[in-house]
């Protein structure tokens, strides 16, 4: 068996301590080296519940360090690109967690640095990582749908409870002052339109509506996107409503429909004779998060392109900024 893969992790917020911890702890194939957060407290009690040797507050003090083979960078999008860019110019592939920036230009500045570095990146695109996902996109290239399709698509994970979860209200508005959903729960959306169609975006439509006067950007917006190939999405993505409609995820076409059930974890396609489904056993979270690293791992050990890399996270993001352009121009 080949040595672990040295890493170390940058931002130790609600989703290194969630998933990207458990999923590191839980792999074979890695160790972990270091960790690093602004808040030095944070980094120090997860260095003594993981057992890392290294904890800080100054990432350069694990950049610098030459045993360190990668990173998993996840901390907030304004600050990631610039962390990227300092871990690949000091030799360390990076799995970082999306959006990869929160505008183009940044993004392209990534993208430049691991072309002249020779490192790579890989952007935390998770939930296209594994079968359901996979099995969904074999129907459609196989034409099981026919085309064109319809892509509707809702997603509704921030619940609205300032009191009940202060520290998540404060994340949440944060990220607001940032973008709106579209850009940052869009970002998986996105990447999802962009793996399922291969075709290029040709026009998008966008409403935003503010339901609280003190939000800093629209809270629920609603896209219709139209493809190159003639498919269209219609996708709905909101935070902090106190009640949500249940999150969808359906391709319609002439031939059939497929229906991806995040909660029951199947993808089912029904067409005008069959029915099929594919269940996934293991936890979805668990298992989008253990493909993602072993994904990770695999391109590091073999120096295949990394995928989903800064190609595809510059394309999530040009989409996800074209929602940002039409809202903002009504
Ligand atoms: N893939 C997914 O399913 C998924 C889910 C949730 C969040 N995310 C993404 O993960 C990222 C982080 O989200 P979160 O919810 O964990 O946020 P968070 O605010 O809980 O955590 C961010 C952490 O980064 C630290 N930090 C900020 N600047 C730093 C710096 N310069 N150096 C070191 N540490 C720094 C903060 O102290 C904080 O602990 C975001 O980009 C978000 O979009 C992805």
């Amino acid at each position: 068996m080949n040595n672990p893969i040295r890493i170390g992790l940058i931002g130790c917020g609600d989703i290194a301590v969630t998933r990207h911890l458990p999923a590191l702890q839980a792999s074979p194939q890695v160790s972990i080296a270091a960790l690093c957060d602004a808040d030095l407290d944070r980094a120090s009690q997860l260095a003594v519940q993981y057992e890392v040797a290294l904890a800080t507050s100054d990432y350069t003090q694990l950049l610098d360090d030459p045993s360190i083979d990668a990173v998993v960078i996840c901390t907030p999008p304004w600050v990631t690109p610039h962390l990227t860019i300092a871990s690949l110019h000091a030799g360390k592939h990076v799995l970082c967690e999306k959006p990869m920036a929160v505008d183009l230009e940044t993004a392209m500045k990534v993208r430049e640095a691991e072309q002249s570095s020779g490192y790579q990146v890989q952007i935390g695109f998770t939930y296209r990582h594994g079968p359901l996902l996979e099995t969904l996109r074999d129907w459609i290239r196989d034409d099981k749908l026919g085309s064109p399709l319809i892509y509707r698509l809702g997603i509704f994970d921030e619940v609205w409870d300032p009191q009940g979860n202060p520290e998540h209200y404060e994340r949440i508005s944060r990220t607001m002052e940032r973008g709106s959903p579209s850009i940052h729960d869009g970002a998986h959306m996105a990447d999802f339109l962009n793996f399922l169609t291969g075709s290029a975006v040709a026009d998008v439509q966008s409403f935003g509506l503010r339901t609280r006067s003190e939000f800093p950007s629209s809270n629920y917006d609603v896209s219709v996107i139209r493809f190159e190939n003639g498919d269209i999405a219609k996708v709905e993505i909101g935070w902090f409503m106190p009640r949500f409609p249940a999150g969808e995820f359906e391709v319609v076409g002439p031939r059939g429909i497929a229906i991806f059930d995040r909660t029951a974890q199947t993808v089912q396609l029904k067409s005008e004779t069959t029915t099929q489904t594919v269940k996934l056993e293991e936890e979805y979270f668990e298992s989008c998060f253990r493909i993602q690293l072993d994904k990770f791992i695999r391109s590091i050990r073999t120096g295949e392109r990394f995928v989903p890399g800064t190609k595809e996270g510059i394309a999530s993001l040009a989409l996800t900024k074209a929602i940002e352009k039409s809202i903002q121009e009504r």
